[in-house]
């Protein structure tokens, strides 16, 4: 049985992010999207709470019957060894986010070599996209429907109407 995590702050998970878990779910018997808390993240934090973000991951892969979401704070591989998982995977967008990607998989490598991390290349159409810029459109009256599933789309409104 391999066990993978799809670890990130997902604030809002968004397509782009759904893309790596669907083809995670595919590649591994199951997948676990670590949600972390992120605290430090940003002046003020993420915009979502941590419980909404995991809610919104939830309603997102409700159809894949192989993913599951939960919160972690704390060191990726701690969560790793405490759910037996074996890897961890992440989306690689462009360039740019191969250093902090590398930097992120060889600490990880020192602390728990057994724990392997994969990287799964983003298509084409989702490979500028990101929370933050999906907060952004949403902030500024921008159409960002396509870029995240409908519960997000909602979750955001409302946020944004408060
Ligand atoms: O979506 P993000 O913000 O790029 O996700 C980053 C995340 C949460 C995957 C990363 O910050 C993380 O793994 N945090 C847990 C703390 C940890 O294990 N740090 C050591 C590895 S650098």
């Amino acid at each position: 049985m391999k066990r993978a995590l799809v670890p990130g702050t997902f604030d809002p998970v968004t397509e782009g992010h759904l893309d790596i878990i669907r083809r995670a779910a595919k590649l591994f018997d199951e997948v676990v999207v670590a949600v972390a808390a992120s605290a430090g993240k940003g002046p003020s934090g993420p915009l979502f709470s941590l419980d909404e973000r995991v809610s919104l991951v939830e309603q997102s892969v409700g159809g894949l019957s192989n993913v599951s979401a939960v919160p972690f704070e704390g060191l990726l591989v701690d969560l790793a060894r405490s759910t037996q998982a074996t890897a961890v995977v992440k989306g690689l967008r462009a360039i740019t986010d191969f250093e902090y990607e590398f930097q992120m998989a060889a600490v990880n490598f020192e602390l728990s070599p057994e724990v392997e991390t994969v990287f799964i290349m983003s298509p084409p159409q989702y490979m500028y996209l990101s929370s933050s810029i999906v907060r952004e459109l949403a902030q500024l009256g921008g159409d960002f429907g396509r870029f995240v599933p409908d519960c997000v789309a909602q979750a955001l409104a409302e946020k944004f109407a408060e």
